[in-house]
């Protein structure tokens, strides 16, 4: 299996939070979701990958290189990140966002858009079904229009790796399965590495040949959705009762109805 990513040993503090030796492989061409419980530190591995935080110890290797011996803009040509949507993004129209994604390819005294630019911009608006809005303010569009925005911005960069932070929160079911499809397709057919965080589980069986399973800073388990999904690990993970089904080779979660005053996860808490 060759590697878009790895991390070797990563460890970072933050308040009482600690990321605690965090090795992991992330396999190049595939779809990849980091899942695991609210505050496992999923976004902060993301963030330090893509440089967005800086780890205490260890090291991140993309394409076979450590990230310290990257320039900014090289990177930022091969790893795109969209952050989760909790964080603001200035208030411009659609199409001046994600002309922000083609800022790697800008030189200094530079800053107009030039042809390769404006197809980018384009294929980036047109594959996620963004240019219809493109004079719109992004403010005045619903959450789910503006999530396909942000996806927008981190193809527009067109990097081989693409990292999401929960790309389907606030969607309807129509949507995510929208996203999911739109990420499959660019996946398969542009030959990105799609890597993101997801907590509808079920989604990531479906959609996502890898998963990554975090809790209180480490990774716990690693595989395909098979391997990785099972009775017992919802149980150590989350602290739920479940049965795991298989309808066309896909799992299927039933989690068993509890009272709230027996709920073990409220217990765990
Ligand atoms: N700057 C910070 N200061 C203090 N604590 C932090 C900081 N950044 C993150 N944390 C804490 O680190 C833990 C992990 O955060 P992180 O955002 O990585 O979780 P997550 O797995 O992405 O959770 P969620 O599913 O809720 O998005 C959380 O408990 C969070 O409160
Ligand atoms: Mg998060």
């Amino acid at each position: 299996m060759v590697n878009a990513i790895e991390t070797e040993q990563l460890s970072l503090h933050v308040g009482s939070f600690h990321l605690n030796n965090v090795g992991v492989d992330i396999p190049k061409g595939k779809i990849t979701a980091i899942v695991g419980p609210n505050g496992s530190g999923k976004s902060t591995l993301l963030k330090i990958i893509s440089r967005l935080v800086q780890q205490d110890e260890g090291d991140v290797r993309i394409e076979n290189k450590s990230t310290k011996e990257y320039k900014p803009k090289e990177i930022a040509k091969t790893l795109a990140m969209m952050p989760q949507s909790k964080q603001a993004l200035p208030n411009l129209t659609i199409h001046e966002l994600i002309s922000y994604g083609r800022a790697p390819y800008k030189k200094i005294f530079d800053p107009r858009s030039n042809m390769d630019d404006k197809e980018v911009i384009d294929w980036a608006m047109s594959i996620t079904g963004t240019k219809k809005h493109e004079n719109r303010m992004f403010y005045t569009l619903s959450g789910g229009e503006q999530q396909k925005v942000r996806i927008a911005l981190a193809l527009a960069q067109k990097s081989t790796i693409l990292l999401l932070d929960e790309p389907t929160t606030y969607l309807d079911i129509a949507h995510q399965l929208d996203v999911m499809e739109l990420l499959e397709e660019i996946n398969q057919q542009h030959d990105i590495t799609v890597v993101m965080v997801l907590h509808e589980l079920q989604q990531a069986a479906a959609y996502c040949d890898y998963l990554i399973a975090m809790k209180n800073g480490q990774i716990v388990t690693t595989g395909s959705p098979k391997e990785v999904l099972t009775a017992s690990f919802l149980k150590e993970i989350y602290h739920i009762e479940a049965k795991v089904i298989y309808e066309d080779d896909y799992p299927l979660i039933v989690p068993a109805k509890r009272s709230r005053s027996i709920s073990k996860y409220k217990q765990a808490l």
